[in-house]
């Protein structure tokens, strides 16, 4: 598996966001493209993640591995780079939120060394079309979660 890092790597494949918001890290394997992460700088909604653009600290979004691909470690290498790029940057912690209920996701990131540190009360809402036809709505509770990028180990 390679992990290629790039302002927008696989512009038919990753598809949601601001093209130049952040940097995305895509993990392949020849073609196939097996997941990606997102990593950005608070604030820096406009520019790419560099030392120069000012914000209070690096953030992790947008993680997606292929179904196809998961329980094979594709995720937590993706966010294993993405926290040396962080740190590289010189980013001191990485922060991330993720839905309450995403119960896989949230295990993930305790195994990679993330806390839990509130943001409770955030809550993300929306709707679809289902298999059914018919339209449905969703809502989650969003949990902000960080990692200390200098904590040893
Ligand atoms: C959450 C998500 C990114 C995890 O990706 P993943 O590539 O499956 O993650 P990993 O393989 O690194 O770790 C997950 C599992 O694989 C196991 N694993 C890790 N490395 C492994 C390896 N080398 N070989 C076999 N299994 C391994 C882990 O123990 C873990 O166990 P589980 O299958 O019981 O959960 C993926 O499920 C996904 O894309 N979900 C939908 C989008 C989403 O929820 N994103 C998070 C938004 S905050």
């Amino acid at each position: 598996m390679e992990i290629e890092v790039g302002p927008l790597a696989d512009r038919g494949r990753v598809p949601r966001g601001d093209r130049a918001a952040g940097l995305y890290l895509v993990a392949r394997e020849g073609d196939e493209h097996l997941g990606h992460v997102r990593l950005r700088w608070r604030g820096a909604y406009r520019a790419c993640v560099s030392p120069e653009v000012p914000g209070d600290g690096p953030f992790l979004e947008d993680l997606f591995v292929e179904p196809a691909y998961r329980s094979r470690g594709v995720g937590s290498r993706l966010v294993a780079e993405a926290e040396e790029l962080a740190r590289a940057l010189g980013g001191r912690r990485l922060e991330l939120r993720v839905e309450r209920s995403n119960l896989r996701a949230r295990a993930l990131y305790e195994r990679l060394g993330y806390l839990e540190v509130g943001a409770a009360d955030d809550h993300i809402a929306g709707s679809f079309i289902g298999k059914d036809g018919r339209p449905h709505r969703w809502h989650g509770e969003m949990l902000a979660l960080v990692k200390d990028l200098e904590a040893p180990g």
